[in-house]
């Protein structure tokens, strides 16, 4: 089974508590949600392989330790995982991006895929696939399935804020993935939407609401 994350760091807190408020801005939710990802995307890396490598510093030569691999390529879920793109690329500047478009069906909340491109060889890279929501889980559990079809094993989740039941069913359905989330929430309401959330975070990254 699968090892679930949940961050408790006070920063992280803080910030995910400014994003829940009705009142904040779209400005203000893209930003705190950048630097959020930034903050949890130091532990989503925490276990990269290192190796050694043989540099000169000013003083003299010597060993130090240096990625072992830094073909990462971060999956946002679209839309709402855009807006974790940047903090993670503020981390990780030699990552490449590849996109999942995944939208809800309103009435089934069943996702619909409606979009894939990812780099070149990106089965052989380390995926960390990123969306502020995980609520029922269908869009993380397609989106992964995506990947695995095309030949992805090292594939990672990151999310913000996700409900008991998608925890759970994306544990079920892909006991490999890792899941990194920010908070754990009370439960999922008739409309799929957690609860007490943020609201629909795709709509208030990009005012949309
Ligand atoms: C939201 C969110 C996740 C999904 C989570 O996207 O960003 O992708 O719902 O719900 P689930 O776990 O029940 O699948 P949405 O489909 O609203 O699309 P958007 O990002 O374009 O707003
Ligand atoms: N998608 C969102 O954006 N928010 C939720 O609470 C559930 C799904």
């Amino acid at each position: 089974m699968s090892t679930v994350h949940v961050f408790d760091h006070p920063l992280i807190a803080d910030k995910l508590t400014r994003m829940r408020r009705a009142e904040t801005s779209s400005q203000d939710f893209r930003t705190l949600l950048r630097e959020i990802s930034l903050l949890m995307g130091y532990e989503v890396t925490r276990d990269f392989e290192m190796t050694t490598g043989t540099f000169e510093t000013p003083i003299c030569s010597g060993e130090f330790p240096v990625l072992k691999d830094n073909f990462v390529t971060i999956v946002p879920i679209l839309r709402a995982g855009l807006g974790m793109v940047d903090g993670m690329l503020e981390l990780m500047p030699f990552a490449h991006v590849g996109h999942i478009g995944m939208a809800r069906d309103e009435e089934t909340h069943e996702p619909v895929e409606y979009y894939y491109k990812m780099p070149k060889n990106v089965e052989k890279s380390t995926i960390v696939v990123v969306d502020p929501m995980l609520a029922t889980g269908g869009s993380a559990i397609d989106a992964i399935n995506s990947l695995k079809t095309r030949g992805c094993k090292n594939i990672r989740l990151m999310n913000l804020v996700a409900a008991p039941e998608g925890v759970k069913r994306v544990q079920e359905s892909h006991p490999d993935v890792d899941i990194y989330v920010a908070a754990i929430d009370e439960r999922l309401n008739d409309k799929a939407y957690i609860v007490p959330g943020l609201g629909d975070a795709g709509d208030r990254i990009f005012g949309t609401n």
